[in-house]
């Protein structure tokens, strides 16, 4: 048996007759850039987000630029993230000369420690992105309580988190402004890039939204210096098609979660990822850990299992972040975990079949 990490074909299959159609009437009337699709999967994502107002970007790491711009971040400031995220966060944070400054992880949620967050302000800081890692929140709580304090901008990098929840409130509401990918592999995936920036403050999503094409406003006239980051009017139709199957393919990675930790539980020298009180986990990934991590991927990839590490290295760590100055010891949980984690495949269609698989072939190589 073959067990692929994700599949989209699977995922497709059922409303591939609904996409194709909404490309065709796309393809037919040639507006390919912004227009009807693009604004109506706005209003429908921010209403799914419970914010407001959207802004359909060109990818994820386009609508947390664009955040942090809006916000005001610039050369002289600091953005408070967290060191076991995509590069991607960072990068934005760069891209604006803000200086990216970290704060440890949870070892059992693997996101922002809340408490480690207020010894890492200074008056330098400007705002805080909370990594809604894997598809579970960060406990944003305490977070949002910090930056009120603090007068802080709260910025969630929810690209991996499309239709995660809080307390019965979903990601992409929990701040100030919030960031999605469209990654095709994501929960909620384009047909190549896409991004989307959700919010309730009219005034920040009004920069965003004036930021992604050109800063324009009104037509022809630049009012600042912005950028290409539009979403495309193709992309936007088919995340319209998918947007009204997120929840129900929410449900079934929820499912797959489900049966994975009944199939592994009990396994030594596995840990099981953890849902924490707080939250409705959409399971984007489901990250285990183990000490021997080479020796479990390698025997798994021997049986056709396709595992992944998300990410081996921590952001700190990183070549292009060695001006920044940090060293090895400096976040020691988001390094442990980062030492230990690998990704099992996780997807809508995966099998009670193939998980059982998946046990029965971990449990003779940790046996
Ligand atoms: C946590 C996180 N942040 C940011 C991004 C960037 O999104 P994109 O690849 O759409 O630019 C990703 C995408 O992989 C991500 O997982």
């Amino acid at each position: 048996m073959k067990v692929n990490f994700v599949d989209l074909k699977k995922l497709h299959k059922p409303i591939r007759e609904e996409i194709d159609k909404a490309i065709n009437e796309i393809v037919d009337n040639t507006a390919f850039v912004l227009g009807n699709p693009v604004s109506s999967f706005e209003e429908n994502f921010a209403s799914y987000c419970g914010t407001k107002f959207g802004v359909g970007v060109s990818s994820g790491t386009a609508a947390l630029h664009v955040s942090l711009l809006s916000a005001g971040i610039g050369k002289g400031d600091e953005v408070i993230t967290t060191p076991n995220t995509f590069f991607a966060t960072v990068e934005a944070i760069m891209h604006t000369g803000a200086k990216p400054v970290f704060v440890d992880v949870q070892e059992d949620s693997f996101n922002m420690n809340p408490e480690k967050l207020e010894e890492k302000i200074t008056d330098k800081t400007k705002a805080v992105i909370p990594v809604h890692l894997f598809g579970q929140t960060a406990d944003i709580k305490p977070i949002q309580e910090i930056t009120e304090k603090n007068s802080l901008t709260l910025i969630e990098d929810a690209c991996q988190a499309h239709g995660a929840e809080y307390n019965g409130k979903k990601a992409g509401s929990l701040g100030d402004l919030a960031c999605f990918s469209f990654y095709p592999a994501k929960n909620l995936g384009a047909f190549g890039e896409g991004g989307f920036i959700s919010g309730s403050n009219e005034e920040l999503i009004e920069k965003a939204r004036i930021l992604r094409a050109h800063g324009e406003k009104p037509k022809n006239t630049h009012a600042v210096v912005g950028y290409n980051y539009r979403l495309e009017a193709l992309q936007a139709a088919v995340l319209n098609v998918k947007l009204k199957q997120l929840d129900n393919w929410n449900e079934l990675r929820r499912k797959a979660a489900e049966n994975y930790n009944e199939v592994l539980s009990g396994i030594e020298g596995l840990i099981l990822p953890k849902e924490m009180p707080y939250a409705k986990h959409v399971y984007h990934l489901y990250v285990a850990r183990v000490k021997d991590r080479t020796k479990v991927q390698d025997f798994l990839k021997q049986n056709e299992i396709f595992t992944g590490q998300h990410y081996p290295v921590p952001v700190h760590l990183q070549p292009a972040c060695s001006e920044l100055g940090y060293k090895q010891g400096d976040f020691p949980v988001a390094e442990k975990l980062m030492n230990e984690i690998f990704s099992l495949p996780i997807h809508p269609y995966l099998t009670k079949e193939e998980i059982e698989f998946v046990g029965e072939k971990l449990k003779e190589v940790l046996k």
